[in-house]
């Protein structure tokens, strides 16, 4: 979601802050903007859709000036055009904001009988407008942001500079995240350590309810009533570089194709391969003692966190409560301190999973976290964190942060039943084992399947309706399958669990319907069979995703079978996400989308 990046320089600013912006892309965003201040005047280039139109308004245009803050939108309130692109500017007031200001239309309204005229649709504009007021009534401008913050509610990150004060820019934080970076004489403001990874890695994470006032000589954080607040300095591991696709044609397809790789990087901090042994303890989280396990995320987190919920009940026989955690914020559930929770979060700035953390958090839950960004706010409000070390996911919809959060909750799951007792050393050895194979039948998974999953593709591009169908763990999958589709595809698709089929989506099956089936030849595998049967009678069209034992087993007349290796089941979901994710890639290609950036989607999703 949106982007934030400022800079109190001491060389030109506005192609800096284009650069930084860059790497904040893959947020998600529909417009872009960048001010600065020279010579006393405040100006401003703003550009609807990708950055390169800014960028483009910026050399046609050149913008001057050795302070200047930026912001990639992504449109809540207002359409995506220029007028609703931030920065704002009231009366000398420039503002860039990442959230949702929730009392916006009241102080709008309030604003309105002062004679404010508003300029755009957006929420933001009421803070520009308010502060424009309190300096005009004669508060000086720290006093002004202060009142201002005062006033406002909701979720935001606030970048704030004046035309008066061109050396000062103003920042609060209140939800969304917002990092302060050190530089040599210069200082930054940005969205989080990436943002302004070419700049510094020395960086202060602001708090929320933190004002901060930032200069050439440093950055002051106050409170909303202006006491001083000391917030450490720490040294950033976001890397300088910027993720490059190499030699694929979007980051999607790279990021499918490094999982072989990085899946034995998130292996690697709780297998010890070379005893067998999960190697994970945590004084936090007992998973021994705990009473049950509560565990909330959102999209293809929340779909992994299912997939774990069958594990950690099989192996380690511990109840798993688990939701999306829109609803499980506000469900007011009944929780034990005997109980723990876990987030799942690619980004670990989710704003409804933060706020289910700190929901469990308030109810004396320990907490763990399992996320790919270790200095995000998730993973810093947690007791004990789980890093999936999977690199910055650039593709929207998400792929190895997926598998990653997979395989880390086989290896907890696997943890936790050899602490309360349900698995034997023995049981840990085989199933470690089978974890360690996993980057190699990847690696054979992507090298021979492209083909047919072509020739699949060009087919599914065709379709309207798609069904996913599953049972057990391939049930998340069968989710997780028609959430990629439709992501990037724009092609409806619905995931159902093969034994609902008959209490609803088998009206819909006729000889224009692909129905996709992910089913392992594991103890589930006849029953999905008999489903598929039900399918196969009323002419529906089946993609069978299945392995080599499976494909021997069924007799049944399919469009396609996908036979993947046989695999142990603790590695099943693993390897049967691959041809799920390389079939909704494809088929995106073929379809010409914006595979990387598609349509209405955000990766960081900041705000409610
Ligand atoms: C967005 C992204 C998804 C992601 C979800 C949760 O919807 O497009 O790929 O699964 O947010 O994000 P998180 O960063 O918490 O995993």
């Amino acid at each position: 979601m949106c982007g934030i990046v400022g800079i109190v320089g001491t060389r030109s600013v506005a192609l800096r802050l284009a650069d930084a912006l860059r790497r904040l892309e893959y947020r998600g965003y529909d417009s872009a903007g960048v001010a600065t201040i020279h010579n006393g005047r405040l100006e401003r280039r703003r550009a609807e859709g990708k950055l390169f139109n800014l960028e483009k308004a910026l050399e046609n245009e050149p913008l001057a000036g050795t302070i200047g803050i930026a912001h990639t939108r992504w449109a809540t309130h207002g359409v995506p055009n220029v007028a609703n692109a931030h920065p704002h500017f009231v009366d000398g007031v420039a503002v860039v904001h990442n959230g949702i200001i929730e009392n916006f239309s009241e102080l709008k309204d309030e604003l309105l009988m002062d004679g404010a005229v508003f300029k755009s649709q957006t929420d933001t504009e009421v803070v520009a407008h308010l502060l424009a007021r309190y300096i005009r009534e004669g508060l000086n401008h720290r006093a002004a942001m202060l009142a201002m913050l005062n006033r406002i509610s909701g979720a935001y990150a606030l970048v704030v500079m004046f035309k008066e004060m061109p050396g000062t820019i103003m920042a609060a934080r209140f939800g969304p995240p917002l990092a302060i970076g050190h530089g040599d004489g210069e200082m930054f403001l940005g969205s989080d350590a990436i943002a302004l990874s070419s700049f510094t890695n020395e960086i202060t994470y602001l708090l929320d309810g933190d004002c901060a006032i930032v200069t050439h000589g440093g950055a002051e954080i106050i409170d909303y009533r202006g006491l001083p607040l000391t917030r450490a300095r720490q040294v950033s591991l976001a890397t300088a570089y910027r993720v490059e696709k190499g030699n694929h044609r979007h980051f999607m397809e790279k990021e499918i194709y490094e999982q072989p790789e990085i899946i034995s990087h998130a292996l690697g901090h709780l297998i010890d391969f070379a005893q067998n042994t999960v190697k994970f303890r945590s004084d936090a989280i007992d998973f021994g003692a705990v009473s049950s396990l509560a565990i909330s995320a959102c999209g293809s987190a929340y779909l992994s966190g299912l997939v774990g919920k069958y594990w950690f009940e099989r192996y380690a026989r511990l109840p798993v409560e688990i939701d999306v955690a829109s609803e499980f914020r506000y469900r007011e559930v009944p929780l034990l301190p005997s109980q723990a929770a876990l987030f799942i979060s690619q980004s670990g700035e989710t704003a409804d999973t933060l706020a289910s953390l700190r929901y469990c958090k308030d109810q004396g839950l320990p907490i763990g976290a399992i996320v790919n960004v270790p200095e995000s706010t998730i993973a810093r409000e947690s007791d004990v964190v789980f890093p999936i070390s999977a690199g910055p996911e650039v593709g929207v919809a998400s792929t190895k942060a997926f598998t990653c959060q997979l395989a880390v909750l086989a290896a907890l799951s696997i943890g936790a039943g050899r602490s309360r007792g349900t698995l034997s050393s023995e049981q840990e050895k085989v199933m470690v084992r089978h974890l360690a194979e996993m980057p190699r039948v990847m690696s054979e998974v992507l090298n021979t399947l492209q083909p047919q999953i072509e020739a699949l593709s060009r087919h599914l591009s065709h379709s309207k309706d798609v069904l996913y169908l599953g049972r057990g763990t391939s049930f998340p999958l069968a989710l997780e399958g028609a959430l990629k589709l439709k992501e990037i595809s724009y092609i409806h698709a619905e995931g159902y669990a093969a034994g609902e089929l008959k209490h609803g989506p088998i009206a819909l099956i006729d000889e224009n319907m692909p129905v996709i089936v992910i089913a392992p030849h594991d103890r589930f595998f006849e029953k999905t069979v008999s489903n598929m049967q039900e399918v196969a009678a009323r002419g529906g069209k089946i993609i069978f995703i299945t392995d080599e034992k499976g494909a021997a087993a069924s007799k049944l007349p399919t469009m396609a079978t996908i036979a993947l290796p046989n695999v142990d089941e603790i590695i099943a979901p693993m390897i049967f996400s691959l041809p799920i994710q390389l079939l909704a890639y494809q088929t995106a290609v073929f379809m010409g989308t914006d595979v990387d950036q598609p349509r209405n989607l955000a990766k960081s999703v900041t705000v409610e």
